[in-house]
């Protein structure tokens, strides 16, 4: 134990959810994955956790929270946004309530197209404040670690623009922001009927410029039929391999052409979306220690009655992440603890595989297990305090937001106060006293 001053002591902490990171990532998540400490502390200095046990802490500290026996876990980390756009398209959910669906609006100029448009229109400046909000509101929900997509320029200089915009905002928010090249995401229309001009430009002066002003990490394909092929995909993603950015894949969304069986073939980190993977596929993710991101937000907002072969994943212990997909199309949904709800309530996900897909196996889909995605000692001290006494209360509050204190880096940088609103409201003494005897703090 380090006996040594801390900057933070966070005491009396009911359940800690410390997700251990040995074997990581985590085949098949049960309780034990979620290294449950009862009645915990945690110590943070610079930063980092310095120690964690039971009961009292000896050692003081500058600053001590109390968590009043309510639950702490690792920040959420969402390991697949497109949050850097411009423009709405609600116009679109309208006519997908009317029984359109999502490729056909695509096909006919909508969809990905139309966030192009705007988001070409939009000065850096624009994007930045948009996405700032954004990120706000992320954090709000529990969020500090956050994977951002291009996607929505498709030319060298918008794709730019779109990725400087996530490095502002790695620089200036307090959220981590970990940036992805997405520029196979739709063919644009200045190379219609000329997808392989398309293609060359993103092999010869995206990937090449983007690399080299280390503008991602990760370089991702809409694999999908009518957009990306199977081996357009492998192309593109093996040449971002040899720059350095590790591929990741919109894999069988809408339907199964075989997009995750690349995943043995270019290493990918991730595949994500996975409802029409086949056998193959999941085999093929399996041999190159994949991890299957999925996406229920998506599923919810395209009103899909298919679901990935979560069960044909389980058996063949392909780790599963999840995370939101928030984009201006297909999933406006940002709240991490919504998505673990949609996860356990239309993927069919326990309540313990989706909280080690929202934490540390997310944290292996960004390639930052390292640091984050568990609570131990020399980690980063990204922690939540949820004003819930049990994890599996998680799941169950549905649309709920239960988070008390965001903690970054052993900042509190999010702190939502216990303040009675009944108190505020001119009731009359009596019925005052009332409610006063029938507040709780916790749930
Ligand atoms: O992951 N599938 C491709 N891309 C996004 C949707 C983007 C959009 O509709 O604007 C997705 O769902
Ligand atoms: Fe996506």
């Amino acid at each position: 134990m380090n006996t040594e001053k801390c900057d933070v002591l966070i005491k009396r902490i009911g359940q800690l959810l410390t997700i251990p990171s040995k074997n990581v990532p985590v085949e098949s998540p049960n309780v034990d994955s979620l290294g449950i400490i009862e009645n915990a502390y945690v110590c943070i200095k610079d930063g980092r956790i310095t120690d964690i046990g039971v009961g009292e802490s000896r050692v003081d500290a500058v600053t001590v929270i109390d968590a009043e026996y309510c639950i702490a876990l690792p920040g959420f980390i969402d390991a697949h946004t497109h949050l850097i756009f411009s423009g709405k398209r609600e116009k679109e959910f309208s006519m997908r309530i009317s029984g359109k669906d999502y490729l056909s609006i695509m096909q006919e100029g909508g969809g990905i197209k139309s966030t192009v448009r705007s988001t070409r229109l939009a000065s850096k400046e624009d994007l930045f404040n948009g996405s700032i909000k954004h990120l706000d509101i992320a954090l709000s929900w529990g969020t500090t670690t956050c994977e951002v997509k291009s996607g929505y320029g498709l030319s060298t200089e918008d794709e730019i623009k779109i990725l400087e915009v996530a490095d502002l905002l790695q620089k200036k928010h307090i959220v981590d922001v970990v940036p992805t090249f997405l520029g196979a995401h739709e063919v644009p229309d200045e190379f219609k009927g000329n997808k392989k001009g398309y293609i060359e430009l993103l092999i010869s002066e995206m990937i090449p410029e983007i690399s080299e002003r280390g503008l991602a990490r990760f370089c991702d394909v809409f694999c999908e039929k009518g957009i990306f092929l199977k081996n357009e995909t492998e192309k593109i993603l093996k040449e971002g391999l040899k720059y350095g950015l590790a591929a990741k894949i919109h894999a069988d969304e809408f339907a199964d052409i075989g997009a995750s069986e690349l995943a043995d073939r270019v290493d990918a980190v991730s595949c994500d979306h996975l409802l029409y993977t086949n056998e193959q596929g999941i085999a093929s993710m399996k041999r190159a220690g994949t991890i299957a991101v999925l996406l229920p937000g998506t599923s919810l907002f395209l009103m899909k009655k298919k679901i990935p072969p979560i069960d044909k994943i389980r058996e063949s212990r392909v780790p599963m992440a999840i995370a939101s997909d928030f984009n201006p199309g297909s999933s406006p949904i940002i709240a991490m603890p919504v998505v673990i709800s949609l996860s356990c309530l239309l993927y069919g996900l326990t309540a313990e595989e989706a909280l080690v897909g929202s934490t540390i196996n997310a944290a292996c889909a960004i390639k930052e297990e390292e640091n984050i995605g568990s609570l131990e000692e020399g980690k980063l001290a990204d922690i939540i305090i949820l004003n819930l006494r049990n994890y599996e209360e998680i799941p169950y509050w549905f649309a709920r937001n239960s988070v008390l204190y965001v903690i970054k880096r052993g900042k509190v940088v999010s702190q939502q106060k216990k303040v009675d609103p009944r108190e505020h409201r001119d009731y009359g003494r009596n019925c005052k006293n009332e409610l006063k005897s029938s507040v709780t703090s916790v749930i």
